[in-house]
């Protein structure tokens, strides 16, 4: 692959000052921005707070050319902002391998950015004609291509509604596997609309933006990442840190309130086997919920379509080893 250009486009990121706010008490270090994109939340905290550095994660090869551009441009985030391509599940061998022990918190802004979404050739996007791809990494190997065009009846319908919620996956599934093959997003889109009963079409949003949530959703394996790399952060966020979230489906609703509720408990069972915790750190400890607020403003609702269906969920580290 020659190397990318940064992406064009811009992305406006959600909830910045309650994230920004939210990171205001944690100890001095280094915040994981664990979906590092155009750099819109990670900017906003450095700019914040200078006792703070950040390591952005990004899958995405043009995110991270984005990301090396700002840094050869700005003397400011120099020696303050490193990135890595790198799924974020491999949070924990990225930090061994720049031997960082602990964090200072973590941030997850899920899903796609708006550049990833704007591009018709990514094929993220019912709204623009392009190849069925929707890979974040461009280096994967599952394309939407392979999802819609290889995937059993039973399993594509399965996906569907189990990654978005769609009430009419069976038929969807059925209409996807009778119009194969198919190969651009217009054509998926089409397919998926015809369908819907016609009085569904009319209601909740484009008839097609679930099942390509879905398919999205399958083609970057999120759900199936997204607890182990919660844990991973939360296991090596030391004490005072935080780890906040930003979900924008009930997808990542469910798996974020349950690893959260989960660290609530006794974390010591379940942590001290962790091989992300330096041995000094295998006492007792303990999580707790922050209040911060959980959804965007209406006015922000309003200017960015995209804060609409966000939730901000913050957990703070409180106990670390006994007697700290
Ligand atoms: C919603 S955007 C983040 C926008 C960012 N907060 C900003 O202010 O520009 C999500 C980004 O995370 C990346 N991403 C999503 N899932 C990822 C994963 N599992 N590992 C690494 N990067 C991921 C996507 O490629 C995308 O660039």
């Amino acid at each position: 692959m020659t190397t990318p250009k940064p992406q064009e486009g811009s992305h406006l990121p959600v909830m910045v000052d309650e994230i920004v706010e939210c990171f205001a008490s944690v100890p001095e270090g280094i915040i994981v921005d664990a979906t590092f994109g155009l750099g819109g939340h990670a900017v906003a905290i450095l700019n914040a707070y200078p006792k703070l550095q950040i390591l952005g994660l990004d899958q995405d090869a043009f995110a991270i050319a984005n990301a090396e551009k700002m840094i050869a441009e700005d003397a400011t985030l120099k020696g303050r902002l490193t990135v890595r391509r790198v799924r974020f599940d491999s949070l924990g061998e990225v930090l061994a391998e720049m031997s960082i022990g602990q964090i200072s918190g973590a941030l997850f802004d899920l899903g796609v950015s708006s550049p990833q979404l704007d591009v018709a050739e990514r094929g993220f996007s019912y709204r623009h004609d392009g190849p069925l791809d929707m890979r974040m990494d461009q280096r994967s190997l599952l394309s939407a291509a392979e999802v819609v065009n290889s995937y059993e009846e039973s399993e594509l319908s399965r996906l569907i509604a189990d990654n978005a919620d769609e009430k009419f996956a069976r038929r969807i599934a059925k209409a996807i596997v009778a119009a194969r093959p198919i190969t651009t997003t217009s054509q998926l889109a089409e397919v998926v609309v015809a369908a819907i009963p016609a009085p569904a079409r009319r209601t909740g949003g484009h008839p097609a933006k679930r099942t390509f949530q879905a398919i999205r959703i399958e083609v970057n394996k999120e759900l199936e990442i997204l607890e182990r790399a919660l844990q991973i952060a939360i296991d090596t966020t030391k004490s005072g840190g935080r780890v906040a979230v930003l979900t924008y489906h009930s997808g990542e609703n469910r798996i974020v309130k349950r690893v959260f509720s989960e660290s609530e408990r006794d974390f010591n069972v379940q942590t001290t086997a962790s091989p992300y915790l330096h041995e000094s750190q295998s006492g007792e400890r303990r999580t707790r919920r922050v209040r911060a607020p959980k959804y965007p403003s209406s006015k922000e609702q309003t200017l960015n379509r995209r804060a609409k269906s966000a939730r901000l969920r913050v957990l703070e580290k409180t106990l670390v080893g006994v007697g700290n």
